[in-house]
């Protein structure tokens, strides 16, 4: 493997779980917080690509608010605007998956390490400093300064700028397949976090290497530069 110099974290669903707003949509809708939580998600990213495909860019905050109010509809909810409010508010407090903070401890370092991710910066900077992993980032970097959603290839090009390091010595994390396959389609080292043991995409490049979670790349990496 290239030297690794430098990590790119993918932050929905890698580090932070997104369906953690489940138990609050249980609490507000009872017997429908997982459908609502994994409509609402699925939604999130279709028009995160539609918008791309459009030319039609709304920072990620807009594209989370319009696809629960799609899901609330499509599942039939009485969802008021102080439940819309509860729910979006969950963002920035999503729950760190249980290896993440130990994990980035490990991977710190002798390395950069940097979330690249399709939220909002307000957003984004808020969960990172509320989850208290800010410390363990070089670089928290939002697609919004591009305007268009991974993964698209100036999102990756991005950290590479950012971080100044050549791709080759980029290893990008993401639990997100269609994300992983993006970024290997563009030259990254990339581990994908198979938590749910789904299947690869098929869109790209294959990722590097397949784990289930976060403490299996530092056994992969070998000692820090
Ligand atoms: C992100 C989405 C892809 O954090 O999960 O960019």
């Amino acid at each position: 493997m290239a030297q690794i110099q430098a990590l790119v974290f993918d932050a929905y669903g890698t580090l932070y779980d997104v369906y953690s707003v489940s138990a609050r949509a249980e609490a507000l809708f009872p017997g429908h917080g997982a459908a609502l939580s994994q409509l609402w998600r699925t939604k999130q990213l279709e028009y995160s690509w539609l918008r791309s495909l459009m030319g039609t860019y709304a920072d990620f905050n807009r594209v989370t608010l319009d696809a629960l109010r799609y899901a609330v509809a499509a599942l039939k909810l009485d969802a008021d605007e102080a439940a819309i409010a509860a729910l979006v508010g969950q963002y920035v407090h999503l729950t760190p998956f249980p290896e993440v903070p130990a994990a980035l401890k490990q991977l710190k370092p002798g390395r950069k390490l940097a979330i690249l991710s399709n939220g909002a910066p307000g957003t984004l900077n808020a969960l990172v400093q509320n989850s208290g992993l800010a410390p363990r980032f070089d670089a928290v970097l939002s697609v919004d300064s591009i305007g268009i959603y991974k993964p698209d290839m100036r999102i990756y090009r991005l950290a590479e700028e950012r971080l100044g390091v050549a791709r080759e010595n980029i290893g990008f994390v993401s639990s997100n397949c269609w994300d992983a396959v993006g970024a290997a389609t563009y030259g990254f080292t990339v581990f994908w976090i198979n938590r749910l043991g789904a299947p690869l995409d098929l869109h790209g490049r294959a990722p590097n290497h397949i784990i289930s979670s976060l403490d299996q790349v530092a056994p992969l990496l070998g000692p820090a530069p």
